[in-house]
């Protein structure tokens, strides 16, 4: 098994390894290891069957059960409740997955639960002949290239985050009524539960606002954060092919999708690894 890094200091490629097989324990152990060193590793040319790659998740943590397996494939497939699909194709007008068209803005999985997951893995299935491509942002980075007086203003906060994916690509407002979306609050700033890094944890997709903050304020915060998340140099742009697996850390990092043609199907099997409750970090 070889790891290469291809992308600024958080993303690796992983090759020499055949995830159809069992891993060995050490296999297992260095796999954890890059994981938390980089964030997204990127397994090229791995055929997986739902099955395969649940397995491959559960080397990182506990499997999540989907939170909304509604999709047709419920009655399809005995690994439904695992795997989802993230997909543009519909039957009758209805979407078959979830989050199936267009760009979507940076988001963190599992921010409006209180225990985010881990990691997301994709296994690509179909992919269109242009954009669709997955953006990655290492959020220590950003942390740390943050201004000072910045980082002040930033450090010891708690934002709420929340579920609502009908729009992609659209801040949520502020004002609105947390009664009637899934919603969770986190430290603005969190100590990595593994490595112990300091990670922003805030995006552009679901965080609504500060807590304790009046909402002009917050919005501003928000502003000059989202911005340095969007001007970040420490961010990779994934071009799909078929087969790809990619797992990335979503306490970490964060990450977006670039428009693609409507008329093209793009297909990905999604699986999550639990998480658990982000503790702040104590100091900048
Ligand atoms: C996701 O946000 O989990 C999906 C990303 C993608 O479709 O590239």
């Amino acid at each position: 098994m070889r790891c290469r890094e291809i992308g600024p200091g958080f993303v690796a490629q992983v090759t020499d390894l055949d995830l159809t097989r069992p891993v060995t324990a050490l296999q297992h152990a260095q796999l954890n290891h890059w994981l938390d060193q980089y964030l997204v590793l990127v397994l090229p040319r791995q055929a997986l069957t739902e099955s395969q790659q649940i397995d491959f998740s559960a080397l990182f943590g506990p499997p999540s059960e989907r939170s909304r397996p509604q999709d047709q494939r419920v009655e399809q497939s005995p690994f439904a409740h695992l795997i989802g699909v993230v997909t543009n194709v519909r039957d009758n007008g209805q979407p078959i997955g979830s989050l199936p068209d267009g760009e979507m803005w940076f988001h963190h999985d599992g921010c409006f639960i209180e225990r985010p997951y881990r990691a997301t893995v994709l296994r690509a299935v179909q992919v269109t002949s242009t954009g669709g491509e997955t953006l990655f942002v290492d959020m220590r980075q950003v942390y740390e290239s943050l201004p000072a007086a910045l980082r002040a203003a930033t450090v010891g906060r708690s934002a709420v985050h929340v579920f609502d994916y009908r729009t992609l690509n659209q801040q949520p407002d502020p004002a609105m009524d947390l009664s009637r979306v899934r919603h969770a609050v986190h430290p603005a700033v969190i100590q990595h539960p593994r490595s112990g890094a300091h990670a922003l944890y805030v995006n552009p997709l679901c965080t609504v606002r500060f807590i304790g903050m009046p909402v002009d304020e917050s919005q501003a915060l928000l502003h000059e954060l989202t911005t340095a998340i969007l001007q970040s140099s420490a961010c990779y742009r994934h071009r799909w092919d078929v087969d790809d697996v990619v797992i990335w850390d979503n306490w970490a990092s964060c990450h977006a999708r670039t428009d693609f043609p409507s008329g093209e199907v793009r297909m990905l099997r999604r699986s999550i690894v639990s998480g658990q409750p982000l503790e702040p970090a104590l100091s900048q």
